[in-house]
């Protein structure tokens, strides 16, 4: 087929179509009213995602589908009520309550789905970790919220550093007989406990819900606090973006610990009462594909990266699956190059809608809603009920087609309920008055309100989606004692978009070796997780810096580097 600018929707009816009938948009209150909290005004996330179904004789239908080679397990809604109710249990049997700090530490597996959802049974503010970090990720999370609580396993347990963490005071593994003798083992708690009893802590609308850490150019991860309000968002973009039916079965590729994998992976197909879809283990172009034909996926949302991928691998992949059932694709997290989207069409005979948020956000902001003309290159269009603009420096705004900073008038319900002990950080995303958060992207939009996206205001990197400081890479690197100074940047990458460089100077005495160099990068990556670690490291003699504080232009570094590629490719 041809090589379209624009791809016109293709046939079927979606939510959003049916829920709008024709309006541009529904005020945010009569979306409140598909909640069963919409009079009372008390909530828990937790309810609306489980036990409301179980509620409305949906128990039967499966709510989470477990694969990982060789090894199934199907949890239905009945039967995941009962263990969050039941986990629940176990933790307020152990002093876990209401606006505690619990982190949850465990790889992609329903016990970590069942952990999250029980905290927020009680009313707690979780924090799910992501299952790569090493030991000083973990701490420097844990440390700064001064969580009480952590559920994870005996093996991740070596890469919580306990001795640093004194604010933990009970640690809930999920073996069986764990050689710890200090923690708390679930399945031995859950023998003692009536699997009858419910339980939910009814909370306020604006109450704490979850914590995430997220990178920003300077300083280390900030503690992105969201609130219950969230789910009225989480629960319509999962209705109109995701287009997720009675009969969906659904899968989001990222882990809980990082934002999309927590909200679109548990609350918002949950909230529309979806059958979701764990993949355990890692990336691999086979067993993925494998999971879409075994479980039968009908909508699909992964990243960029994730597609580059399964393109590189060839057709051959591909063609050993029957991936039939698939109608709906998304992806997020990191610029969706037109060429995945022409992959998709010619190769699924599927458009792959891009989604545009971020952590603090909360939920989807800019997207291709499925009934829309898809313009390869733009994220799309805001939400209905979300207003967006283009920035200069000075806080006017631009006419379109000129590139500035990406703005969106708030509030909605799913914006951060704060940036944890950080207010300064809180006002930072507003500096041109309340009304505008100010996203750190740089942005044009066209006549017809389409969203193109042109990279950072910041050195923030982004690889694979994943959102890296470069700060948190520095600090690392010159703790190394070969090295004196290191500057971090974002190389462009065809597959990963962007992948980690670092320019540094060595300390005396110290010489350059690719066994130095592979030491170096292996201690950033034992502590901090494998997506932090440099894949490319430059010895140089000196690092750019301003004139007046001495910092470094990392600015400089990375025009160089983009200068080097043109050259490569002339
Ligand atoms: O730069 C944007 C990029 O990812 C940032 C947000 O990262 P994080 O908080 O980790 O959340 C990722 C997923 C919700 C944004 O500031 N980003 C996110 N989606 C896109 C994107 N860049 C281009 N296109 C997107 N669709």
């Amino acid at each position: 087929m041809s090589r379209q600018e624009i791809i016109q929707p293709f046939a079927g009816t979606h939510n959003v179509q049916s829920d709008l009938a024709g309006r541009n948009s529904i005020a945010w209150e009569e979306i409140e009213k598909s909640f069963s909290w919409h009079e009372t005004g008390k909530v828990n996330m937790a309810y609306e995602s489980v036990d409301r179904h179980v509620a409305d004789g949906f128990g039967d239908k499966i709510a989470l589908h477990y694969v990982e080679e060789g090894r199934e397990w199907k949890i239905t809604y009945k039967e995941l009520k009962e263990k969050t109710d039941s986990w629940a249990q176990v933790l307020k049997k152990n002093g876990v309550k209401k606006d505690d700090f619990l982190f949850v530490f465990l790889p992609k597996h329903p016990e970590c789905h069942i952990a999250i959802l029980a905290a927020i049974k009680l009313g707690v503010i979780v924090g799910p970790l992501f299952e790569a970090f090493m030991e000083e990720a973990v701490r420097d999370r844990i440390a700064d919220c001064e969580g009480k609580y952590i559920i994870t396993n005996e093996e991740y347990l070596q890469r919580v550093p306990l001795k640093d963490l004194s604010s933990l005071e009970t640690i809930f593994l999920t073996d069986e007989n764990p050689d710890y003798l200090e923690a708390i083992s679930i399945p031995k708690e859950l023998e003692k406990i009536d699997t009858n009893e419910s339980i939910i802590e009814w909370v306020d609308l604006d109450d704490g819900l979850n914590i995430h850490y997220t990178s920003g150019s300077t300083g280390k991860p900030k503690g992105i606090i969201h609130a219950h309000r969230a789910m009225i968002q989480q629960y319509i973009t999962g209705r109109w973006v995701l287009d997720i039916k009675e009969e969906d079965v659904y899968w989001c590729t990222a882990h809980p610990g990082w934002v999309t994998g927590c909200v679109y992976g548990i609350f918002a197909p949950l909230l529309n009462r979806a059958t979701v879809v764990i993949h355990g283990g890692r990336f691999n172009a086979d067993s993925w594909y494998e999971t879409i034909e075994k479980t039968g996926v009908t909508v699909w949302y992964s990243a960029p990266t994730a597609f580059r991928m399964l393109m590189a691998e060839g057709n051959e992949a591909l063609g050993r699956h029957d991936l039939s059932k698939l109608r709906h694709i998304l992806s997020v997290g990191e610029p969706l190059n037109p060429e995945v989207i022409y992959w998709g069409v010619e190769n699924l005979n599927l458009r792959i809608h891009d989604t545009w948020w971020m952590t603090e956000t909360g939920a989807q902001l800019i997207v291709n809603l499925p009934t829309e003309a898809i313009k390869p290159g733009s994220m799309g269009k805001p939400l209905p009920n979300i207003e967006t603009a283009i920035f200069d420096d000075d806080g006017n705004i631009l006419p379109l087609g000129e590139v500035g900073h990406l703005a969106i008038k708030g509030p909605w319900p799913a914006i951060m309920k704060g940036v944890w002990k950080d207010e300064a950080k809180y006002a930072s995303y507003f500096p041109f008055g309340p009304e505008w958060y100010l996203a750190g992207d740089l942005a044009s939009k066209d006549e017809e309100g389409y969203i193109f996206f042109q990279g950072r205001s910041d050195d923030m990197i982004n690889s694979s989606g994943e959102r890296i400081g470069p700060f948190e890479v520095e600090s690392k690197l010159i703790e190394h004692p070969a090295v004196a100074e290191a500057g971090v940047i974002g190389k462009p990458d065809p597959i990963r978009g962007e992948i980690v460089k670092a320019f540094i100077v060595l300390n005396k005495n110290y010489y350059t070796s690719p066994t130095l160099l592979e030491n170096i990068r292996l201690f950033v990556r034992g502590r901090l997780a494998a997506h932090s670690a440099p894949r490319e490291i430059e010895v140089v003699e000196e690092l750019p810096k301003t004139k007046i504080s001495g910092k470094i232009l990392r600015r400089e570094l990375k025009a160089k580097e983009i200068e080097k590629l043109k050259l490569i490719h002339v």
